[in-house]
C-alpha cells in the first residue's frame, strides 16, 4: 500500500503534445507520446489527490480516478489548465506544448498548384503556459513543476530555464541516444528552486513520477 500523502489535494497534470492545424487536415506536431504524464496521473491517484489530467492528442485511455479534460492546441491546453489551475495545490506541466503555431489557419485544404512554389509558413508565438502559471500562482502556497529536454549543457540550461520560468521543480531530460519520446522509461534529474538536485536513474516512468510527488510532497505545507 502506498501512504496516501496528497490526500485532500488537487493536482492538475498537463500530458501528451500540442496539434497546431495549418488547415482542416493537417497540423505541426510532436512527439510526445503522453506516457510519463499518465503515470504521474495514476502515480498521483495512488497517494490520494484528486487529479485533473489535461491531455492532448495522445490517444491513451483515460486513467481511472482522474478527472480528464481533452485539448488539441496550445491555446485549448492553456484554456483547460488555467481554469483547472485556480484551485490546484500542484499543477505539472508535463505536455509537450508546441512554441509556435501557424499565423495563418486556412479553412480549406491547401491545394498545391502546378507551376508553383510551396506558399511559406508563418508561424506566431504561442503562450508559455508554464511560465504564466507559475508566474501568477492562483495560490501563493501553489507548488509548480515543469519539464525540459535539453540536448546539451543539461544543467546549466535546465537552471536557467528554471529561473526563467519561475516553477519550484524542472524535471530535466537529455535526449540524443536514450529513448525518451514513446517508451515507458526515463531518465532525468530534478532541478529545484531551492538548490535541490535529484538524479533519477533509467527507470519505469513510474519511478521518476514518484519521486516528483516525493519532492512535491516534501514542499506542500
Ligand atoms: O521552453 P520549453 O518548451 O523547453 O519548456 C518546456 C516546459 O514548458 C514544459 O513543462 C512545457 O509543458 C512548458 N511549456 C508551456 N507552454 C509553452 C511551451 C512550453 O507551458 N508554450
Amino acid at each position: 500500500p502506498v501512504e496516501p500523502d496528497l490526500a485532500g489535494r488537487h493536482v492538475v497534470i498537463s500530458a501528451g503534445g500540442t496539434r497546431e492545424p495549418l488547415d482542416p487536415v493537417r497540423y505541426l506536431g510532436n512527439r510526445s507520446s503522453g506516457k510519463q504524464g499518465y503515470a504521474l496521473a495514476r502515480t498521483a491517484v495512488a497517494r490520494g489527490a484528486r487529479v485533473t489530467l489535461v491531455e492532448a492528442n495522445t490517444g491513451l485511455p483515460d486513467p481511472a480516478g482522474a478527472d480528464v479534460l481533452h485539448a488539441g492546441t496550445a491555446v485549448q491546453l492553456r484554456e483547460a489548465v488555467l481554469k483547472a489551475a485556480a484551485d490546484a495545490d500542484v499543477v505539472v506541466m508535463a505536455a509537450a506544448v508546441a512554441d509556435f503555431r501557424p499565423a495563418e489557419y486556412a479553412t480549406g485544404k491547401i491545394k498545391k498548384k502546378d507551376g508553383q512554389e510551396p506558399a511559406p509558413i508563418t508561424l506566431v508565438r504561442n503562450p508559455d503556459i508554464l511560465a504564466e502559471v507559475a508566474g501568477e500562482r492562483a495560490r501563493p502556497e501553489q507548488i509548480v513543476v515543469g519539464f525540459a529536454a535539453e540536448t546539451d549543457n543539461v544543467l546549466a540550461n535546465g537552471r536557467e530555464k528554471l529561473r526563467r520560468k519561475g516553477c519550484d521543480l524542472l524535471v530535466v531530460n537529455e535526449v540524443g541516444e536514450r529513448r525518451t519520446f514513446g517508451s515507458e522509461e526515463n531518465e532525468a534529474v530534478v532541478l529545484a528552486a531551492d538548490g535541490g538536485e535529484t538524479q533519477v536513474p533509467y527507470g519505469p516512468k513510474e519511478a521518476l513520477a514518484d519521486t516528483v510527488w516525493d519532492l512535491v510532497s516534501s514542499r506542500l505545507g
